[in-house]
């Protein structure tokens, strides 16, 4: 042990209850086995689940019962390595997936790692998340940046990866059309995926307009406002609107609004994909007979699983995505609650909170 992990200097910004937040100073991590690296931490994104757990203390059956690091969308400088680290060395520059699968289960075993049920999720309790100085993960969850890459861009690999798994999930291929529901940096996200991914045509909706104007700027080919009228009804403007034909090849919910679930049952042509990627209620109203009789393909999608970080690290350093633009503003590690009451209040995309000097 060096005398720097014996210190108690690793800033940290903890969630100690509801609406209820401060900066610790927490022991440094400790390198857990030898295939583990320290990480300083440079930019942090604050995503919809951490404004959650801030002003809720639980997401589902996810209770925040003890003090818990809130963050896991970062960017990070590796500063130690164990003895069996191979890929990476002092200094790297690295985004940092933050979900630690047992790699023994069923679910690890068949490369779902995903679904493991003995994850390790930075802040989703019990677990710290990554808003500190230090961060400890195992080398092959860290993906080295190209030189051509910041480490701000590096913080957005964590979102991109959840709309690189989604993506994948609806099977989207070559020329097909795309609807995308909820312009939030997931939605967002999923439209510049689906056109990188090759569709022809990226549709997003959104009830707010100013989000939907961003999308048109971003990554969609054109945009749409749902009326408050029924579902089937909603769809069928949609489809005319942006010429669909008899539907749309896939559909993607990144809202987690039941109108917008039923509206894309409705909007997706026989043979149809869908994939839900957006969490709200826990239960809604679905239209059973649309998916039944379209033979709809009908899948969830859960963070992200193999492949999906380096997809969002190649598509970023390839410029088939620019994810630049969905950087709000950046704010020093003293105002991160600053950072969450602006995304609480929907006045940014993405806010960055910058590691602790
Ligand atoms: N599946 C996963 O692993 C995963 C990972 C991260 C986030 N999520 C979920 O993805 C969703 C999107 O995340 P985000 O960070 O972009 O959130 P966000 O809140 O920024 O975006 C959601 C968007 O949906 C829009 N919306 C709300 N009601 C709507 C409606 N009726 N019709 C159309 N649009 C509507 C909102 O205006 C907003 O722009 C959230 O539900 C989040 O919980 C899922
Ligand atoms: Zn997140
Ligand atoms: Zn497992």
């Amino acid at each position: 042990m060096t005398t720097e992990t014996s210190t108690k200097e690793n800033n940290s910004f903890v969630l100690r209850g509801i609406k209820d937040v401060t900066f610790e100073e927490r022991p440094v991590p400790k390198l857990a086995g030898p295939h583990d690296v320290r990480l300083q931490v440079n930019y942090t994104g604050i995503c919809g689940s951490d404004v959650h757990y801030w002003q809720h203390g639980r997401i589902g059956h996810f209770v925040v019962k003890d003090p818990m690091v809130l963050g896991h969308e970062s960017a990070g400088t590796v500063v130690e390595v164990g003895e069996s680290v191979k890929s990476l060395k002092k200094g790297d520059r690295v985004a940092m997936e933050p979900g630690v699968p047992c790699r023994r289960c069923v679910r690890c075993k068949e490369g779902k790692y995903n679904l493991c049920f003995e994850m390790s999720f930075a802040a989703t309790p019990p677990y710290d998340g990554t808003l500190a100085k230090y961060y400890v993960l195992p080398e092959d969850l860290c993906y080295k940046l190209p030189e051509s890459l910041s480490l701000e861009e590096g913080a957005l690999m964590e979102p991109l990866a959840v709309a690189v798994h989604i993506t994948k999930q609806s099977g989207l291929k070559q020329s097909d059309t795309c609807v995308i529901f909820g312009a939030g940096p997931v939605g967002l996200l999923c439209c510049a995926v689906a056109k990188a991914f090759g569709a022809k045509k990226v549709v997003a909706v959104d009830i707010n307009r100013e989000r939907l104007d961003f999308a048109k700027s971003y990554a969609a080919d054109s945009t749409f406002e749902p009326s408050k009228v029924s579902a089937p009804e909603n769809a069928q403007r949609l489809i005319s609107e942006n010429a669909l034909g008899v539907g749309a090849d896939v559909a993607i919910d990144a809202s987690g609004a039941e109108p917008s679930v039923q509206t894309a049952v409705h909007v997706l042509r026989a043979g149809g994909s869908y994939v839900q990627g957006g969490m709200g209620r826990d239960e809604i109203t679905f239209p059973i007979m649309a998916a039944c009789t379209k033979e709809l393909t009908v899948k969830g999608s859960f963070r992200y699983g193999s492949g999906d970080y380096q997809t969002a690290v190649d598509l970023v350093s390839s410029g088939k995505i620019d994810v630049k633009k969905l950087i709000s503003r950046k704010v020093s590690f003293e105002d991160a609650e600053q950072a969450f009451e602006d995304v609480k209040a929907g006045k940014a995309i993405k806010v960055l909170i910058e590691g602790p000097k």
